[in-house]
Order: C-alpha cells, then sequence, then structure tokens
C-alpha cells in the first residue's frame, strides 16, 4: 500500500510582471501530521482570472518530491486565482507568513507586478551566504538534530548550490552583475577562500562582472593570514564597481572579530567621501550585517550578532545624505526581509537576501527602470539543488525556515524612484519584463 503523504510548504514564490513561480513539496504524513520523509508524486496546477475559471496549466505525471512550476505569458497587474495538487492531494500551506489570511497561498490568489515606469536599464543580482567549505547547515547543537549534512551520496552542497546558481545566472538571466554578500566562505581558510575565487572566477572579473564583500564567516586577519583578503579584499576596505549603465556599486567591510559587527574609522571616511563625491549617482550598497534596528532586534541572535548600532545609525545617515543611494542588500540573516529604517526621511530600501546556500536557497534579481526598479527572488532550481533544498529545509528541527522564507512582498516589490541618470540599452531585456 502506498504511503500516505501530504502536499504541503505551499509557496508563491516568484511574482514578476508576466510570470509566477509556485512550489510545494510532498512528504509522508502519520494521522494527518506531515513528517520530513519524502513521498515522490505527480504536479499539477490550476489557474485562471477567477477561481471557476481556472484551468489546469501544468500536469506533470513524473513523480516527485520538491514541486516548482513556472507560468509564463501572464498579464501585469492582474489578479490570478490558482491551485495545486499532487496525486489529487491539495497543496496547502504550512508555515506562519504563508498561512497568514492575506497571503496568496492562504487565498489561492496573487498579483502580477507592474514593472516601473521608464524605460529597461539593467539587472542586477544579490546574493550572500554561500558558505564553501561547510558541511552542516543550521546551528550545530552536538548530537541533537538542529544541522542537517547532505546526503552520503552527493557532493558537499555549497559548492553545487554557488555553481548552480552562477550557471542559473548566466543561462536564463542573461549574466547580470553579481554583488556577493559576504559568508563565501565558511571558515575563512586559504582552502576555502582559494576554492571559492576559484569557482567565482568561472563567472567573471572581479569588479567587471561581480563584487564580493567578507562576512563574519570569512573571519578577518589572524595574525599575519587573511586568505579572504588575499583572494577577494582586504579587511575593512571599501570596493566599488560600475556598470555600463552607469550604476554604482560599493562594496563595504562590517566583519569584526566574532559574529557581530563594526565599521572602522577610516572606512567610514572612505564612504563618506565616496558617496559626497557624487551623491546623486545611483547606487546600491552591499554589506554582510544588516544596518537597521529593525534588523537586529527581529534576529534570532540579538543585536550582538548583528552591526553596532552607533555604525548602523551611520551609514544609514551617509546613505540619506546621498540621495543616489536606493538600495543597501545585505546577508547574515539568511532571511528576505525588507527592513524598517531608524532615521528620518530616508529613500534607501534595506533589503535582507535569503542564503545561496540553504533553504529557501536563492538569489535576488533588481531590474532597473528610469522610473524605479523591481526586486525578485528567485530559488535555484537545479534538480540537485532542488534536492539539498528540501533537505535544508529541516535545519534546526525545521523551524528555521518560519524566519527564512519571508512574505511574497519581501520577495518581491516594486520600488519608484528616479534612475533616469543611468544610461538604458546596455542590455536585452529580460523575458519576464516584456510586457
Ligand atoms: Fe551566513
Ligand atoms: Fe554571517
Amino acid at each position: 500500500m502506498r504511503t500516505p503523504f501530504l502536499a504541503t510548504d505551499l509557496e508563491v514564490l516568484t511574482v514578476t510582471p508576466t510570470s509566477v513561480v509556485i512550489s510545494w513539496i510532498t512528504r509522508a504524513a502519520r494521522r494527518g501530521t506531515a513528517l520530513p520523509h519524502p513521498v515522490p508524486a505527480s504536479t499539477q496546477l490550476w489557474l485562471g482570472p477567477t477561481r471557476l475559471d481556472a484551468r489546469i496549466v501544468h500536469d506533470d505525471p513524473m513523480p516527485r518530491v520538491f514541486h516548482q512550476v513556472e507560468i509564463k505569458g501572464l498579464e501585469p497587474g492582474r489578479e490570478y486565482h490558482f491551485r495545486a495538487a499532487s496525486d489529487g492531494i491539495a497543496a496547502v500551506p504550512s508555515l506562519r507568513v504563508t498561512k497568514g489570511p492575506s497571503s496568496p497561498e492562504h487565498v489561492g490568489r496573487f498579483v502580477t507586478l507592474t514593472p516601473p515606469p521608464g524605460r529597461y536599464i539593467t539587472t542586477i543580482a544579490l546574493a550572500n551566504d554561500m558558505h564553501i567549505g561547510e558541511d552542516r547547515q543550521g546551528i550545530v547543537l552536538g548530537p541533537l538534530p538542529t544541522s542537517i549534512p547532505q546526503a552520503k551520496t552527493l557532493p558537499n552542497y555549497p559548492e553545487i548550490m554557488f555553481t548552480a546558481m552562477m550557471r542559473e545566472l548566466d543561462a536564463r538571466h542573461g549574466h547580470p552583475f553579481l554583488a556577493l554578500g559576504g559568508d563565501i566562505t565558511n571558515r575563512g581558510t586559504e582552502e576555502q577562500a582559494a576554492t571559492a575565487r576559484r569557482l567565482v572566477d568561472q563567472y567573471g572579473v572581479q569588479s567587471t562582472d561581480w563584487l564580493a564583500v567578507r562576512g563574519n564567516h570569512d573571519r578577518p586577519p589572524r595574525g599575519d593570514t587573511d586568505p579572504f583578503g588575499e583572494h577577494f579584499v582586504g579587511f575593512q576596505q571599501m570596493v566599488q564597481a560600475s556598470t555600463p549603465s552607469g550604476l554604482r556599486i560599493v562594496g563595504i567591510d562590517t566583519t569584526h572579530g566574532s559574529g557581530g559587527g563594526s565599521v572602522l574609522p577610516e572606512q567610514f571616511e572612505t564612504i563618506e567621501a565616496t558617496l559626497q563625491d557624487d551623491p546623486d549617482r545611483p547606487t546600491i550598497v552591499t554589506s554582510h550585517h544588516p544596518v537597521t534596528r529593525d534588523a537586529s532586534l527581529s534576529s534570532p541572535g540579538g543585536p550582538q550578532f548583528m552591526l553596532r548600532r552607533q555604525d548602523q545609525i551611520r551609514l544609514q545617515r551617509l546613505e540619506r545624505a546621498a540621495s543616489g543611494v536606493f538600495l543597501h542588500h545585505t546577508g547574515h540573516t539568511h532571511r528576505m526581509r525588507r527592513g524598517k529604517p531608524d532615521v528620518q526621511g530616508p529613500h534607501t530600501e534595506y533589503f535582507e537576501n535569503a542564503a545561496c546556500a540553504s533553504y529557501p536557497a536563492g538569489y535576488a534579481l533588481v531590474h532597473l527602470y528610469t522610473g524605479g526598479y523591481l526586486l525578485n527572488f528567485w530559488r535555484t532550481s537545479t534538480k540537485q539543488a532542488l534536492d539539498w533544498d528540501f533537505r535544508s529545509r529541516w535545519q534546526t528541527l525545521g523551524l528555521a525556515v518560519q524566519l527564512m522564507l519571508g512574505t511574497t512582498n519581501d520577495r518581491n516589490h516594486v520600488v519608484l524612484k528616479d534612475l533616469s541618470g543611468l544610461e538604458p540599452g546596455q542590455r536585452e531585456i529580460p523575458e519576464e519584463l516584456r510586457v
């Protein structure tokens, strides 16, 4: 007899102007309660302008555990009704955010994004927390099942996830400039830093194709050795890059000796001079640690795991004084979250991005227009990546995912902003933005 199963973890993961990505997983159930054990089943999705008009738009009999369906050809700014099922079992949400009374997963409806006004300019990819060299994901508490290793038959996950992400950025997103927000390695050893550099070199040239900042896992220098500094960028050194459109990307090193963070006075001087030299230039900032009090207080690690309060405020003030800084991307918390600034009158979005290496395991694309930008989170979706995603979902006894996924709005949103100083026409407009 077949193992009883449930279709759970329903997520409206990515919503663009013309497409949607909906996912769920099938797993064993005992007396109506889902267990971590995977059960392969078929994949069906219905979609339409009303619940009654929803038609089957995807029907795949191939048994699988991680069900992810991308539907294209939708219209921007329009509501769609959907339902999903595997072998006749309806897929349902299972997290606090996805079960919320107005969440798309709970109500079975979503609205496609409306692109910002103006012309398409370019696309930037934001990613962080690859943790190259790590072998368990989650909080390691002795023998307790709080962290998850890779399956014994498979190569270790950090390299799989990092490589698959960069291949996906090349193959389906047109090789956007890639900003790496720290924790690129797990312990900052020479071997890990060299491996990470070898992998990212396959994506392209530093400062032309990608930029990286240090995370607390990449470790500040110890004694005379600083492998991360040798392979990527020196300790407490600000870095910057430009794209052909004129967009500036600034990287800040927020690390010190522990999990928390600080910015040293010399780096602050460089940041201030750089921003003040050209304050109106459209700029994205990347640092490992989030820079809002809201991020610190809502993180399970607490404020001591985050950037010092006075440095958070100083960075926010410097960014407020430079009208071109429109987005500050951070990692470290491994979650999707739009932060709340502390300073009055801010014009910068403070955005925490989920990890490359663990659930929901992906990257954000920021599509710039002359009148604003559109941000989408994408899950890295090769078979091996999805297999690891299923496993890493169970880290910290399956509880961490409650914090990491964020809402559909955290992962997909549009912000109006005058970016007309940038030069359009340097890049082909992505398929999902062609309306
Ligand atoms: Fe991390
Ligand atoms: Fe970190």
